[in-house]
Formats: C-alpha cells, structure tokens, sequence
C-alpha cells in the first residue's frame, strides 16, 4: 500500500507506470448503520472515456463514487489509482492525487464570489502574502474562456442560478486539472442547450485522455456521451458493457434485475379521495408550476411518484 503523499509524489516525479486503467476497483464494501450500500463491487475506468453507471435510486452510485473522491472509506476491497494501491483520507487527498468529484448537491459558499469559491485553499498570493484578487480573477476568465462559460468571476454565488452554480462546479472540479473527474447527475438542473455545452466540454476533456465517470438515470444521455457503462443494483455491480453493444431495454433489465414487461406489473388499486393536493408550486431556478394530486389508495401515495420526483419534493419542501 502507498501512502497518498507517497503518490503524489511519484504522480509528480512521472514515474506513475502507464496502467491500462485509470481507476480499478476491486472488491469494495461499504455499510452503513443498517445498508450495505456497496458489496463485493468492481469498476473499471479507461483513459480518455467517458463510463456512466447507472441503476436505480439507492443502488450505491455515490457510495462508490465517494469513496474514489476520499470522502468514505471502504470496509472491504481495494482501489487502484494508475495501478498503485490507494487509500484516500480526504477529499483534498483525492484532489491532490488527480480525482475530482462535482457532486449531486452542489457545494458552493453562497456568500463568496465565483473566483474565490474556485481557488478556495489555493489563492495566489501577493508577495505580501495577502490574496491577489486581480491574479484570481484572471486565473477565472482564462478558465472560463477555455471552457466557453460567460459568468462574470466576481459575480456571488448566491446570485447565481442553479445551472450557473452547476458550471461554476465543473470549472472548479476541471481548474485542477485532474486525471479522472467525477460527475454525479450533472444535468438534472441544466436546460438542454446548458446539456449540450457540457457535453461539449466532457468531449474536449475525454480528447485529452482525463477519465470521465457521468453518473445518470437518463438513458438518452447514455447513448449520447457515454463510451461504456456499469450497473449496479441493490449496492450490487451488474456489469459493465460498451455502450454500442446494447439497447435501452437492455439497460433497463440490467438495472431493475427483471424482464422489462414487468417493470410495471399490472395491479387493480381502488382508487380514493385526494389527500394533497398541489397547484401551481413554483421554486425560484429549481421547478415551475408544478401541480398534481395524491389520492388514497391501497399502496403508499409516495411510491406512485417517480423517485426523482419525491427526492425533489423532500429535498425542496418538507421544510
Ligand atoms: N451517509 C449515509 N448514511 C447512511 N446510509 C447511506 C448514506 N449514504 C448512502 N446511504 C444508503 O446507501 C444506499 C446507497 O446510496 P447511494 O446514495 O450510494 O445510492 P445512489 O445509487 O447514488 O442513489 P441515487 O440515484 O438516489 O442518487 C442507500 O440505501 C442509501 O440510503
Ligand atoms: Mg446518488
């Protein structure tokens, strides 16, 4: 086992051997206080590609993906970084060590300006050691040039919208200049023309041999960007497949582990009175008129709406 600052410093020195993958996991387990989130999983991640994994709400995704970004531990496996064995201890470790991760949950500070959320722990300095704002700022605009985002570097955050906030992540996550980058459902808050500039900047960042793992429930997106895929299900990894070789409802059986006819079983539910009822539910950036109803019936009210939908609805109006 080599130590993070070992790794570092062998990344630096280049004598890193030329390993066929990026990342190769083996093995991993991770519980949780009454979940095993991840058990016996593998992965593999190739140089300049793009691997989405898939699988449903809870499969373990992120689990997985967080602890190749240093964020958990695992019980279990091992995690091979260029074909050296790692352990990460910290998110900073794993940034250091060249694996960034843009999480589902954005993590900017609202208050602070675009440049110093990105340069957070690594300002330039004046020779006075105080933060040189000016180089910063420069340091941003260069960075967003290349990467065609127009925001104003000293914009705050907390004035931007959600899919602003979303690019601000990936500049930052890509300003590290990073071997492999992480991305956990990037596009569920981007329009379809902010899609179609990321996938502009995840083409240009595969061309220059970085490793892309692009975590989506959106099959579309599969076809579009992905060069392979993984499926897990159940904290359990399926399998791993070129995404050329297979259909949609291939993908479908893999990550629900049952034919696709019975994906929706038929069953007569009586239906009763409505028990909510939603009109015109706005939320500034996030959703729009949004109305419906929840009836009684014999299953729970909550399992008859798709997962996106209750994770959105928990996350944004139980308070
Ligand atoms: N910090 C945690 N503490 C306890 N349980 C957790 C924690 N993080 C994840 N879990 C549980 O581990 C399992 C896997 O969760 P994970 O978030 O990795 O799934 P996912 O595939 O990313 O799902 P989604 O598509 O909803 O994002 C789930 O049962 C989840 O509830
Ligand atoms: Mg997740």
């Amino acid at each position: 086992m080599v130590s993070p600052t070992t790794m570092a410093a062998v990344r630096a020195s280049g004598a890193v051997p030329k390993a066929e993958y990026l990342l190769a996991v083996e093995g991993v387990r991770k519980e949780f206080p009454g979940v095993v989130a991840l058990d016996d999983v593998s992965f593999r991640l190739k140089r300049g590609t793009v691997h989405a994994l898939m699988g449903e709400n809870g499969a373990g995704k992120s689990t997985l993906m967080k602890i190749l970004a240093g964020i958990y531990t695992p019980d279990k496996g091992e995690v091979k970084f260029k074909g050296v064995d790692i352990r990460l201890k910290s998110p900073l470790d794993a940034l250091e060590n060249g694996i960034a991760m843009i999480h589902q949950e954005l993590n900017l500070m609202p208050f602070m300006t675009v440049a110093e959320n990105i340069w957070i722990r690594r300002e330039p300095l004046t020779r006075f050691g105080f933060v040189d704002h000016g180089e910063m700022n420069r340091k941003t605009a260069n960075l967003f040039k290349r990467l065609n985002i127009a925001l104003d570097p000293q914009a705050e955050v907390r004035d931007l919208s959600i899919a602003n906030r979303q690019m601000v992540e990936i500049a930052k996550a890509v300003s590290y200049e990073s071997d492999v980058l992480i991305m956990d459902e990037p596009t569920s808050a981007l329009t379809e023309r902010e899609v179609a500039h990321l996938f502009t900047i995840i083409r240009d960042l595969r061309s220059q041999g970085i490793g892309i793992v692009y975590i989506t429930h959106k099959m579309n997106e599969l076809f579009e960007i992905a060069d392979e895929f993984s499926v897990f299900h159940d904290g359990k990894y399926i399998g791993t497949h070129a995404s050329t070789d297979v259909t949609h409802d291939d993908i479908i059986k893999m990550m629900v582990g049952r034919e696709i006819t019975q994906m929706f079983p038929k069953e007569e539910v009586p239906i009763g009175d409505v028990v909510l009822s939603v009109k015109d539910l706005c939320l500034k950036d996030v959703f729009h008129d949004v109305s419906f109803d929840v009836r009684l019936a014999k299953s729970s009210a909550w399992q008859v709406l798709s997962a996106p939908v209750v994770r959105m609805w928990r996350k944004h109006c139980s308070a």
